[in-house]
């Protein structure tokens, strides 16, 4: 299934919801085992995407499907003034307020800002327009039911100028190369996942829904057409990931 037939995740958002809450307690180590401790150099990388070119403290950034807020907290930890993770999942964000605790509690967070957690969809946030200077998204775009209303609207609470950044899946159609990780991805994710979190059907979902992504041009054309500019992308992990930089338009 390609974007055009479909502009949106192959799942309504109450069942990502719930497949979320089902998978919230081994979420975190499965990222880790799939992508072999890559995924936290990409959001690294995602965080001086951001806020790269601010003065240090002064960036508000909005992580919208924070999840267990790895990104949210990359953000904070990297120099953010103000941080806002958005998840639709009670419990991911229960997760992600349980690991912003526990770092508080140690000497070194103190000096960074907490971020704040709000449940909402991020179809309909709860903020005003231009609120940030920028607008996060790891691995969320794709379980949204509308693409374009979802950037539309991240696009709505960005200033002008400001940036959108998104490190997501990506589908990989070379021949060998992509035939062994279509394998892995179809077979051993689901079976690891499975064995792991209790609920093989999630697992099984992440491929299906990275088929039905839209490839990195037409995700950059789709930005392009809710209202940024300068849409580009870097390709990671093997050509399996691309992370999108687009700046909101200012006219
Ligand atoms: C694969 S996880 C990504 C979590 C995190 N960003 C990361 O990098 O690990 C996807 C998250 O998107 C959230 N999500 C999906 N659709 C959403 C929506 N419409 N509004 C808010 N959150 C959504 C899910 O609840 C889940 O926590």
């Amino acid at each position: 299934m390609t974007h055009e037939s479909q502009p949106g995740a192959i799942r309504s958002g109450d069942e990502v919801r719930r497949m979320f809450g089902r998978i919230t307690r081994r979420y975190d180590l499965m990222n880790r085992l799939m992508t072999g401790g890559r995924d936290v150099a990409w959001r690294r990388r995602s965080v001086r995407a951001a806020i790269g070119g601010h003065a240090l403290g002064t960036a508000r950034v909005l992580d919208v499907a924070t999840g267990t807020g790895d990104l949210a907290l990359a953000l904070a930890r990297g120099g953010s003034g103000e941080v806002v993770g958005v998840d639709f999942s009670p419990e991911m964000l229960a997760a992600a307020a349980g690991k912003s605790t526990a770092a508080d509690a140690g000497d070194e967070a103190s000096r960074h800002p907490t971020p704040a957690w709000v449940l909402a969809d991020a179809l309909r946030l709860p903020f005003p327009d231009s609120a940030f200077d920028a607008c996060t998204v790891a691995f969320g775009l794709r379980n949204m039911p509308d693409y374009r209303a979802a950037l539309a609207e991240m696009g709505r609470v960005i200033r002008p100028g400001g940036r959108l950044v998104c490190l997501e899946l990506t589908p990989l159609r070379q021949p060998v190369v992509g035939g062994l990780f279509g394998w892995y991805f179809a077979h051993v994710v689901p079976l690891v996942g499975g064995l792991l979190s209790g609920d093989r059907d999630a697992y099984r979902y992440l491929p299906q829904s990275v088929d039905a992504f839209p490839d990195a041009a037409t995700l950059a054309e789709l930005m392009r057409a809710a209202g940024f500019e300068q849409a580009t992308w870097k390709k990671l992990g093997g050509g399996t990931v691309a992370l999108h930089v687009a700046v909101k338009g200012r006219g």
